[in-house]
């Protein structure tokens, strides 16, 4: 059995959405990459799908993670899909929807969500299933799940894109994706901007209090934190730090604009390209790229 390929599991490819109302209205080119139209409503869908290759090729029954929310959605989607099982450990102010069936168990008893990862690895270590919280080998299989994302806009947009907008907490989307974007020969290589808010230690410090709405891009130890370094400086990117307020702002006029909601951690690249343009920094002839993690035209 050693060496059985994993099934295929659901493909997913997101569409592009021309933003032509806020194009418009800051004179720059730009698209979104709709991330939000997984499955499960947020890119994580790649990750908790590269999880679970993980966990059939080592055999185990299940996987175990610690989760904020939305990677838990994704995990559990899939487990009531493949048959397999899911243990969830959740903080306890986790709102996140999942239903407990006889595959999928939701744990929120965690005050925190370190405390939840501290959970998730002695609950891999009793049960024998997979821990697929974020972290080294599990890691480097999300990365490359998330290569996909630049693999199909450079297929939609070809040489035309001028910057790509990334929302970072670990950093592992942006990595990912700077990791298909040094592979690729067919593009002038994109500048990559990480988007994020102070209390991550690629942005700076935190200036007001801890918003839980904001928790995903928090990370006083980013764990993709090097690899984040690395991409901005080798593209001519850079970090941009962004308030609260402005991207509460930026979630508004996207709703304004195109008519797309999304979650207020993917507003942040939104807000990020937009402070970008005011500066000049964003090309009118060409396209910014902002992948927005979540988010759904509205019907
Ligand atoms: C909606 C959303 N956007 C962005 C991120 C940040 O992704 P990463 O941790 O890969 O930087 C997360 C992480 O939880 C998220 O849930």
């Amino acid at each position: 059995m050693v060496g059985r390929p994993p099934p295929l599991l659901i493909p997913v490819e997101t569409p592009v959405h021309h933003a032509t109302g806020l194009e418009e209205r800051v004179g720059i080119g730009l698209v979104l990459k709709m991330e939000g139209a997984s499955p499960t409503g947020t890119h994580k869908f790649r990750a908790a799908q590269a999880a679970f290759r993980e966990a059939i090729r080592m055999q185990a029954p299940g996987v175990v993670a610690a989760s904020c929310g939305s990677y838990a959605v994704a995990l559990a989607w899939i487990a009531e899909r493949l048959g397999m099982h899911a243990q969830l450990m959740l903080p306890e102010y986790s709102d996140a929807l999942i239903r407990d069936s006889d595959l999928v168990r939701v744990f929120r008893r965690a005050p925190t969500y370190e405390d939840a990862v501290s959970d998730a690895r002695a609950e891999a270590r009793r049960s024998g299933f997979l821990d697929v919280t974020p972290h080294d080998k599990v890691r480097a299989s999300i990365r490359r799940a998330y290569r996909d994302v630049w693999m199909e806009l450079s297929a939609e947009l070809r040489r035309n894109t001028d910057a790509v907008v990334v929302p970072v907490g670990n950093g592992t989307t942006l990595c990912g994706i700077y990791e298909a974007v040094a592979l690729d020969r067919t593009v002038d290589l994109p500048r990559i901007y990480a988007a994020g808010v102070g209390g991550n230690a690629i942005f700076g410090e935190l200036e007001s209090k801890r918003d839980l709405a904001f928790e995903a891009l928090y990370g006083v130890q980013p764990l993709d934190e090097a690899g984040v370094r690395d991409a901005l400086a080798a593209t001519g990117g850079a970090a941009v730090k962004c308030h609260p307020e402005a991207i509460l702002d930026a979630r508004i006029e996207l709703q304004g604009t195109e008519g797309i909601d999304c979650y207020l951690p993917s507003a942040v690249a939104v807000a990020a390209a937009l402070w970008l343009a005011e500066k000049g920094r964003l090309s009118a002839r060409r396209k910014a790229v902002v992948v927005l993690t979540s988010g759904n035209e509205r019907a």
